[in-house]
């Protein structure tokens, strides 16, 4: 059984996470398109951590080390269509949460229209922190969600 494993991404694999993003909601609602994913995963700022099995890409999370009043930002995460549900967005986050061995919060947001993602998050243990109407989107909400980090 292949060993699905979350390392860094390298340049070569970012166009195929914006493909991803452009291709799916939330970002395909907020009017996202390539060029502009793209951008945002090229993005210095961003650590990009990439799930794979047997070196296909399965999904990506766009990582700001420092994004949310010094602490960890997740600023996109996406899974390929075919493999959602198998476990690989909970490995994404696991990691993104154990990437900054100092960290004690890590923050997020979602789109108020994203009810599956915001469900995934909940039962990971973040909570509402605000909201922000209207962000991207006229007569959408982007929620920002915040997570407590135990540390042994
Ligand atoms: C959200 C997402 C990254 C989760 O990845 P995953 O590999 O499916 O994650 P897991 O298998 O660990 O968790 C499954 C849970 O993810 C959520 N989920 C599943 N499909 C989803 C979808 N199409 N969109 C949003 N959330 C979804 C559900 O809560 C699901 O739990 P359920 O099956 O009990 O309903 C993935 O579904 C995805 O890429 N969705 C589209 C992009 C997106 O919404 N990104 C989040 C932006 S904030």
């Amino acid at each position: 059984m292949p060993e699905v494993v979350v390392d860094l991404a390298l340049d070569s694999d970012l166009e195929w996470c914006a493909r991803l993003m452009a291709e799916s909601d939330p970002w395909l609602t907020l009017g996202r398109g390539f060029e502009t994913c793209l951008a945002r995963c090229r993005g210095p700022e961003f650590h990009v951590l990439m799930a794979r099995e047997s070196g296909q890409p399965l999904g990506f999370l766009l990582l700001h080390p420092t994004g949310v009043a010094g602490s960890p930002y997740i600023a996109a995460i996406a899974t390929s269509a075919s493999v959602r549900g198998r476990g690989i967005g909970s490995m994404l986050l696991d990691a993104a949460e154990q990437w900054i061995p100092a960290a004690r919060h890590i923050f997020l947001c979602v789109s108020s229209f994203n009810t599956r993602a915001r469900q995934l998050y909940e039962r990971r243990g973040y909570t509402q922190a605000g909201e922000f109407p209207d962000y991207v989107i006229q007569g959408a909400s982007e929620i920002l969600m915040h997570k407590r980090l135990v540390r042994p």
